[in-house]
């Protein structure tokens, strides 16, 4: 018991980066979901985002919350997933492909460097932060990149050469060919080194191919993925997701995972969910 306890109390906890949703609202449309005639509630999407927020702290996560000071011309700020993608202390920050949200990159920039992060940018070569490249695989040895929409090939050499460590790792270029799911993060979930959630019809089938040779995969429907099922939170064995996806929630539980439902339909109209509005800071 003993032994126990100090194991738990040896583990790290997971830190999440968190963008509060201060200028939160869809005033322009880079994707299928956003419509700015269709309009966001404010004080519903704040009470959304506070209700995430608790929700990963009650399954073991640090949340640190960046204040978007300055930042009120930047209404997608809230979603941390996107402002760059880690590997211990080096940050390779994201370039983002339409002018709308170029200007984040200085906000992001300044917070990873007053934090102790050594940053890395490129003002040339689109990339789109963690909403396209995700960690897997034992000791974070595979980034899985989503290529074409709103990350260009070119920045994989890049990351592969800012973020080296000892610890090698491989990066793999997934192009994806649906306007709904642009961001590699809505259409793959890594639950563990070895299994990921995945919307197979956002990937060409070459990236098919290769993706199905490097980690397990359970399949999400098009009617789950429309609920931006992919899109989740894991914190150890708690998965964190938008409402409604059943079918995913009975296949988490079915491979041991804690499937737990949140609302985000304000962040949705913006093509964003639950993962969308967080970066894990310690992978
Ligand atoms: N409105 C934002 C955009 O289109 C949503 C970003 C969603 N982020 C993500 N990591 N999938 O850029």
């Amino acid at each position: 018991m003993a032994a126990a306890t100090a194991t738990n109390a040896a583990k790290t906890a997971k830190k999440i980066l968190m963008v509060r949703p201060t200028y939160f609202d869809v005033k322009y449309s880079i994707n299928p979901w956003m419509d700015p005639r269709n309009p966001v509630n404010v004080d519903k999407a704040h009470d959304q985002w506070a209700t995430l927020k608790k929700t990963i702290e009650a399954a073991g996560a640090v949340v640190e919350v960046m204040e978007p000071n300055g930042a009120d011309q930047y209404p997608d700020m809230v979603f941390s997933a996107n402002a760059a993608v880690l590997r211990n202390n080096k940050a390779y920050l994201a370039n983002f492909f339409y002018p709308e949200r170029k200007g984040e990159q200085f906000f992001y920039n300044k917070w990873f460097k007053e934090n102790g992060y050594e940053t890395y940018l490129s003002h040339e070569i689109a990339f789109e932060g963690a909403g396209d490249a995700l960690w897997a695989g034992k000791n974070q040895s595979k980034l899985f990149c989503g290529v074409g929409p709103r990350t260009d090939v070119r920045a994989l050499y890049e990351i592969a050469d800012k973020l080296r460590s000892d610890e090698p790792f491989k990066i793999f270029g997934l192009r994806l060919v649906d306007p709904r799911f642009y961001h590699i993060d809505t259409c793959l979930c890594p639950l563990n080194a070895d299994i990921a959630l995945w919307y197979k019809y956002a990937f060409d089938h070459v990236a098919q191919f290769n993706l199905r040779n490097e980690i397990d995969l359970i399949p999400v429907s098009e009617k789950d993925a429309s609920r931006f099922a992919c899109n989740a939170v894991v914190v150890d064995q708690t998965v964190i997701l938008n409402e409604g996806a059943e079918e995913t929630a009975r296949n988490l539980e079915r491979v041991g995972y804690k499937p737990v439902f949140v609302q985000m339909s304000e962040f949705i109209k913006s093509g964003g969910s639950a993962k969308c509005c967080t970066l894990a800071l310690n992978e």
